[in-house]
């Protein structure tokens, strides 16, 4: 028996998406690459939002016989509002995976996780052959950091060491991510808190002396990972 009018279907992207003209050039960029048979890790954000739309058309027109893995709870939900097959790290290794960024810098490292989904972006990647961030223009900096902060996962009994720890590594300001839409902070889907942390100047260490502290599940950092840059 069919579910009837329900959520799943009536489902929107929660925010506005700026930029959609620029992001969807590049989503068609993105959904040209699939092939039948792939199995493909798909990140988080509204540019991936775009793109899998894009990619749903495809799949639709061809008959394409894919699965995905997505990162968020929502790019899941939206899968499954579009028929898109999904299944999981237990069962498949991603073919490749696309993701977006929010700052991109000349050496293709990343600020990622302004939708708090880094850890298990993280774990698409590490997991995949071949990764694709998909960023329209306004992405790219001459300096990592320069607009936004770095997102931090973490337990929530190591909140207060984790703010300790991250202004000792050079954070000019810490702040606790707070939801919109619910009273209080945002938690992750691993159930956790979200430290934003600014910092002057990022080092290419830094991803991992963040990850040392304790109480850090993981950070928006990316850097010197193997990646394509799609852009257009
Ligand atoms: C989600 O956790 C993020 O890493 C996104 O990929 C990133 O924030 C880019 O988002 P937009 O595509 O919405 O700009």
């Amino acid at each position: 028996m069919e579910w009837k009018d329900t959520i799943i279907r009536d489902l929107q992207w929660s925010d506005e998406i700026i930029n959609r003209e620029g992001k969807e050039r590049v989503a068609a960029g993105i959904a040209s690459k699939m092939k039948d048979g792939d199995v493909i890790g798909i990140g988080s954000g509204s540019t991936v939002y775009v793109a899998t739309l894009a990619m749903a058309r495809r799949i639709k027109e061809e008959k394409l016989n894919v699965q995905v893995i997505p990162a968020s709870v929502e790019l899941s939900m939206t899968c499954t509002q579009l028929g898109i097959p999904q299944t999981t790290l237990w069962e498949k290794k991603p073919d490749w995976t696309f993701d977006g960024a929010d700052e991109v810098d000349p050496e293709k490292s990343l600020i990622k996780g302004r939708g708090g989904a880094m850890f298990k972006e993280k774990l698409l990647i590490a997991n995949s052959k071949e990764t694709f961030i998909i960023v329209d223009e306004s992405k790219f900096v001459d300096r990592l950091g320069s607009g936004f902060p770095v997102p931090v996962e973490v337990f929530p009994a190591a909140l207060l060491y984790v703010e300790e720890r991250l202004k000792a590594l050079g954070a000019t300001k810490v702040m606790l991510r707070m939801a919109k839409g619910k009273d209080g902070p945002v938690f992750t889907e691993n159930g956790n808190f979200v430290l934003d942390a600014r910092f002057d100047s990022i080092h290419r260490a830094m991803e991992k002396e963040i990850k040392e502290i304790t109480g850090v599940i993981e950070s928006g950092l990316f850097i010197g990972y193997d990646i394509k840059i799609l852009s257009i």
